[in-house]
């Protein structure tokens, strides 16, 4: 039997890595829980984001999940440490996934209030890139806004504009989104920035290192290759 694979977060944004992940690995049953009761994460304490996490995924453990890839960066940049912990299975996180594969030194990070003031975005990058200057911008506008339901509402579209202008300034050229939220906003983002600058989802890194897990815990039918993260400039 294929191994379960769980995720989850505060709604609606963790559909986008779960997406990613029946993509390449449609043979995988997933588990997705979305903590709607307590949306958003990314304005709370960080105690509270840490003990979401552990009844989180405590959950999914007695669910029989046999893999856990977390589908929300506030939960991943305050409490993997707990959902290691508690999962007792391999984590996949996201903030390390992509920063492994991030090949420019001006990178701007989207992300929510608890990430951004974690720094987990910044460290994970000097931890492979010393010399890169990462500026990560809070949106605390974002998340209710999208569950909401109206991605092309005025107030998002302002919103954005003021986000996204410090990483203007800054002239990065490489913007990730790091809440699974914000990939549902990638067109609206993209019109913001010149062409040529990349955004980037970390789901797609996360979900590169997916495939050799499940591979190595003998989990990929015959003939199916493990996606490998590709390098992202
Ligand atoms: N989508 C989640 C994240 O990636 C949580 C956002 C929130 O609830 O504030 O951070």
């Amino acid at each position: 039997m294929s191994l379960l694979v769980g995720l989850f977060d505060s709604g609606l944004g963790g559909l986008t890595v779960l997406r990613h992940v029946q993509q390449h690995y449609p043979h995988s049953p997933c588990l997705y829980l979305a903590d709607t009761a307590r949306v958003p994460y990314g304005t709370r304490s960080a105690e509270d984001i840490r003990a979401i996490a552990a009844e989180v995924v405590r959950w999914l453990r007695q669910q029989g999940v046999g893999v856990l890839v977390m589908a929300c960066n506030t939960s991943n940049a305050l409490a993997l440490d707990v959902a290691v912990a508690e999962a007792g299975v391999p984590v996949v996180g996201l903030i390390d996934s992509v920063a492994a594969v991030i090949e420019s030194d001006r990178v701007g990070v989207l992300a929510t209030p608890a990430t951004a003031a974690s720094g987990a975005y910044r460290r994970a990058i000097h931890a492979v890139r010393p010399g890169a200057t990462v500026m990560e911008v809070a949106c605390p506008a974002f998340v209710p806004l999208i569950e909401a339901g109206d991605l092309s509402c005025a107030e998002l579209q302002a919103a954005a504009q003021d986000y996204v202008a410090p990483l203007l300034h800054a002239n990065v050229d490489t913007v990730v989104m790091g809440c699974t939220h914000y990939p549902l906003l990638r067109p609206l983002l993209a019109d913001l920035f010149p062409p040529g600058t990349r955004l980037v989802d970390p789901a797609e890194a996360a979900v590169g290192r997916l495939g050799p897990l499940l591979a190595s815990l003998g989990d990929l039918p015959e003939g199916e290759q493990p996606l490998l993260g590709a390098a992202i400039r």
